[in-house]
């Protein structure tokens, strides 16, 4: 891994992306003297926030997906993933698989009095998303949403069976075993990304630590037939599903 600026940076850039480094442990590379290396992840200051790249992929923070999955809500369109949580506005939400935060960022819209803990394996991922939402210029509900999301560092299957904590609900979204390649924000976080899926024994460890557990899963994908869901929920058209399991 290494540390660079965007092209033309300015001096908080610059600093920026020095103490990145230094955070990080890897080496700051100026701009011009910046050579891209297959399979190299790069970290990138750029003028409003941080961003990486690898294999030609450029990863970074947009509010975009969630902003356009609350207007359709509001437009009166079915979501399923918030149908499918049930959520009255005070729960404690466990988001197993942050990736680039679009959900946590809804469901948090959804929590008035709640909050949403987000645990994200990638350290880049994570990195690029939490500091994505300290950005400026975020719509207010985002910035409002946002102030109920933590966001941890580490692996979910770790967590569930160390924790002590309980949940109202626990939400996990694992890659897809079949991938919708024409995503670009999915395409983007995909050399980043974890790849472990879930197993019945996850199930059965969050089981004893929440109420409600929701997979979301492409209607090909293996998940559906593997696992004892007490429903699923989604449009074919999109094909994409949410198994819930209700204690
Ligand atoms: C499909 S994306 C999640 C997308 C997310 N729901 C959103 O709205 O952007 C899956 C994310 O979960 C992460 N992930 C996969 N397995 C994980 C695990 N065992 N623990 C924590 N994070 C994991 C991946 O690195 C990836 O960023």
């Amino acid at each position: 891994m290494v540390v660079t600026t965007a092209h033309k940076p300015d001096h908080q850039q610059i600093n920026r992306a020095k103490s990145l480094s230094v955070q990080l442990g890897c080496k700051y590379i100026p701009r011009r003297h910046f050579r891209f290396i297959e399979d190299e992840v790069v970290v990138i200051t750029e003028r409003n926030g941080i961003s990486a790249m690898k294999n030609g992929k450029h990863l970074f923070f947009h509010p975009s997906l969630a902003v356009l999955r609350k207007s359709n809500f509001e437009l009166g369109q079915r979501d399923y993933l918030i149908e499918s949580l049930s959520l009255k506005g005070n729960e404690k939400v466990l988001d197993c698989t942050l990736g680039l935060g679009s959900e946590a960022i809804l469901i948090a819209h959804f929590l008035p009095e709640g909050k949403v803990k987000c645990l994200e394996s990638s350290k880049i991922v994570k990195m690029i998303v939490e500091n994505g939402l300290q950005e400026e210029n975020l719509p207010d509900w985002v910035v409002d949403a946002s102030k109920r999301i933590e966001i941890y560092e580490g692996n979910y299957k770790v967590f569930i069976r160390k924790s002590r904590e309980q949940f109202d609900c626990i939400y996990v979204d694992p890659m897809f075993e079949h991938p919708e390649l024409k995503s670009a924000a999915m395409n983007s976080l995909r050399p980043f990304a974890d790849y472990s899926g879930i197993t019945n024994e996850d199930l059965e460890i969050m089981k004893k630590i929440t109420k409600r557990i929701v997979v979301k899963a492409r209607w090909n994908d293996s998940i559906f037939e593997k696992y004892k869901f007490d429903r699923v929920v989604g449009s074919l058209k999109s094909n994409i599903g949410y198994g819930v399991i209700e204690l």
